[in-house]
């Protein structure tokens, strides 16, 4: 192996969120959506080039399933836009559940496209890695950076950073409610809700609006306008999952149980929302001060196996082993 690259990349949640796909290639989200980087969920990832005829990729410590073929998938692809001939060794582990609506595919594929670009001297400028970790995941584009960031759709949509973590060092609370895989992967169901939802066009046209607020709320600062447009988005996206056919339903009890908790709290003055993303996990946005009190509330609640702090953050860091 000639060099060795360390990436350490960080989870993201959406605040307003992105369902679905344009047609064509590229993997490109049909709408943009503005995340919050999480600095305790961490993809860890070593990416080298190898003297050998195929890649070598091992996820967790696994080298097969669906996780590793998507590497595979997306080294191909590397390899054939920016004309490369070498081949890698990948090792990524995540320090949180695969695949469970927990954002692994985004940091696991912003971590590969950063140590990508190094390792082969691709040369990118961070919108450009961006758009490369797009290609792994649509989510993914965003954890390049930390912070408060939005990816833009445009023609060849790319993530910009909006305002660094310190901007409003807000904290954030997972209930964790299942740590089983997703039964229905995103872009499965991306694909059956712009086929079959009946709310999808409503989805898409209402969502830039949600970004216009969502960006002032963060300039602001105003805590109740970011909580009410996040509540909004993820529930209108769930709505178009939920009205597909087949239903797609990523949520079991608790995740109703911890909505209904969070909800109560807000109205009697707690500074705290919620927002779910492709699985039954709500992660919860709350001020620092509150988050005790949050974590407390929510610990209590049958089904909720385990709660994930972290603070905002994010920002990944690449280094080099000679
Ligand atoms: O990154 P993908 O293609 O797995 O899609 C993720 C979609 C959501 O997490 C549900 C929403 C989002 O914007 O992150």
């Amino acid at each position: 192996m000639t060099r060795t690259v360390q990436v350490r990349a960080c989870a993201n949640v959406a605040l307003v969120k992105y369902w679905g796909k344009s047609a064509g290639d590229g993997n490109r989200p049909a709408t943009g959506s503005l995340s919050i980087g999480l600095e305790d969920l961490v993809t860890r990832t070593e990416v080298g080039i190898i003297d050998a005829a195929e890649d070598d990729v091992a996820i967790n410590g696994q080298t097969s399933g669906d996780a590793v073929a998507r590497v595979r998938l997306f080294l191909e692809e590397v390899r054939r836009t920016h004309h490369l001939d070498d081949h890698f060794r990948v090792r990524s582990v995540n320090d949180f559940p695969t695949g469970a609506g927990l954002a692994s595919s985004a940091s696991g594929f912003a971590a590969l496209a950063l140590g990508l670009n190094r390792v082969a001297a691709l040369g990118l400028i961070p919108e450009d890695i961006a758009r490369l970790a797009r290609r792994g995941s649509g989510s993914a584009a965003r954890s390049v950076y930390g912070g408060f960031v939005e990816l833009v759709n445009d023609t060849d949509p790319f993530a910009r950073q909006l305002a660094p973590a310190a901007h409003w060092p807000l904290a954030v609370v997972v209930a964790v409610t299942s740590e089983q895989a997703k039964s229905v992967s995103s872009s499965e169901g991306m694909k059956r809700t712009a086929l079959t939802s009946s709310f999808y066009d409503t989805w898409l046209a209402t969502h830039p609006a949600d970004m216009d607020t969502a960006r002032s709320a963060i300039a602001a600062r105003d805590f109740a306008a970011l909580a009410e447009v996040s509540e909004q988005s993820c529930l209108k996206m769930h709505a178009t999952m939920m009205t597909s056919h087949p239903a797609i339903l990523y949520w079991n009890g608790a995740t109703m149980e911890v909505i209904q908790a969070i909800s109560a709290m807000r109205r009697v003055g707690i500074p705290a929302f919620f927002t779910i993303d492709a699985g039954p996990q709500v992660k919860i946005v709350c001020s620092p001060e509150s988050a005790d009190q949050v974590a407390g509330e929510v610990a209590g609640i049958a089904g909720v196996s385990r709660l994930i702090r972290t603070r905002l953050g994010g920002e990944p860091q690449v280094s080099e082993t000679p």
